[in-house]
């Protein structure tokens, strides 16, 4: 308990265990979140319990354990989760309902003071549902997709963004020996920032996003352009979400129970007719989860760790049901239910996409004038 400067006495939660869990598609930066949530707890004195596989892991016995900071040595720069993590709904056989009940019983069982959870919309959106029934919990925003909801950024998201430039770069000279066009197919579900940003970076012509529904023919008129200047390769960079005017998005297996749909393909299906429409040699790289894995940017790292240790602060001043956020440059929190069942996707009027459109590149569309007013 403390006396704050205007006289209010707040009382501060009992605080003598917690738990920490991930959730959802791995992101690099993962365990450095983990690294900072052991480590600040450990130093006010309390006990930070690991749980494994996600929320499967608080429902089994005898997946979780006691983390202390030598767990966490070495693991700033590793990527994937050394809690392991699960994606799409729990592995048990229970329903929706019973497992929530038991996620909620297990929490108590476990004397869990506080549960810090770790994830993606889905993740967050349970966690939210077990905050609602009295569950003093905490959520962390993690994707490489970046479409979370009241932060500005995830961290994964760098990362992601990092090794596909580096893949247009690596794309640029090969296209260029072979005068062909390359097509790189990128991650991002139903939201372009990953494309956006590194299609940006590497310098690609034409970035096709879920945001603007593009037309193949219209996307022929800049390739041919560059072919006329002696431009004769070029790079596309198509988001996974991206689809054509009045078509639909790609879909590699449908969404089953808990599980959401896998998006793919569109890439090679835009390379195909590309290579028609203008008679040149094309090819298509599907970067797949080569995204998701390997070592953090330092920018990843350095957020997780942000993430990480405002998290535990929540905890410390009882401030359940938030999720930690990215308002740079600081890092505050939001409640959690400002982003249960939304998606954060490129605003029209972005900055990047008016610039993209400023300086020639294609994004797949007929776009008007591109002022905007002073
Ligand atoms: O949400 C992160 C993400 O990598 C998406 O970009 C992608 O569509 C999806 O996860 C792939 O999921 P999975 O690992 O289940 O194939």
């Amino acid at each position: 308990m403390w006396h704050g400067g205007a006289g209010w006495v707040v009382r501060m939660p009992d605080i003598r265990r917690i738990g920490v869990l991930t959730g959802g598609g791995d992101a690099p930066g993962l365990n450095a979140v983990i690294r900072a949530v052991v480590r600040s707890s450990v130093t006010l004195g309390w006990e930070c319990v690991g749980i494994e596989d996600s929320f499967d892991g608080l429902v089994r016995p005898n997946h979780h354990r006691v983390l202390i900071n030598e767990d966490t040595r070495g693991i700033l720069r590793l990527g994937g989760t050394i809690l392991g993590t699960s994606n799409g709904g729990h592995a048990t056989g229970m329903s929706e309902a019973e497992f929530t009940t038991r996620c909620c019983d297990r929490a108590r069982e476990l004397e869990l003071d506080a549960l810090v959870v770790i994830g993606g919309d889905g993740t967050l959106s349970f966690a939210e549902g077990l905050f609602r029934r009295g569950i003093p919990v905490v959520g962390v925003p993690k994707t490489i997709d970046n479409d979370i909801v009241g932060t500005t950024n995830c961290f994964g998201f760098d990362t992601a963004v990092a090794f596909a430039t580096e893949a247009i770069d690596r794309l640029h000279t090969t296209a260029q020996a072979h005068h062909r066009i390359m097509v790189l197919e990128v991650m991002g579900r139903h939201a372009g920032w990953i494309a956006l940003y590194a299609g940006m970076a590497g310098g690609a012509d034409v970035i096709l996003i879920p945001e603007i529904p593009f037309d193949l023919d219209l996307v022929t008129e800049p390739l041919r352009a560059r072919e006329a200047k002696s431009a004769r390769f070029s790079i596309v960079v198509v988001a996974e979400g991206a689809r054509p005017r009045g078509g639909s998005t790609s879909v590699l297996a449908p969404a089953t129970a808990g599980k959401l749909e896998r998006l793919g393909g569109i890439g090679h299906v835009v390379a195909q007719e590309l290579g028609r429409l203008t008679g040149k040699e094309t090819r298509d790289v599907l970067l797949g989860h080569l995204q998701r894995g390997g070592t953090p940017t330092s920018f990843d790292r350095t957020l997780a760790t942000r993430f990480g240790g405002k998290a535990v602060d929540l905890v410390r001043c009882g401030q359940f049901g938030r999720m930690v956020a990215f308002h740079p440059p600081h890092v505050e929190s939001i409640p959690l239910d400002a982003m249960v069942g939304k998606t954060k996707t490129i605003p029209l009027d972005f900055d990047l996409i008016r610039t993209a459109r400023a300086i020639g590149v294609s994004l797949g569309d007929a776009h008007g004038s591109l002022a905007t007013p002073c």
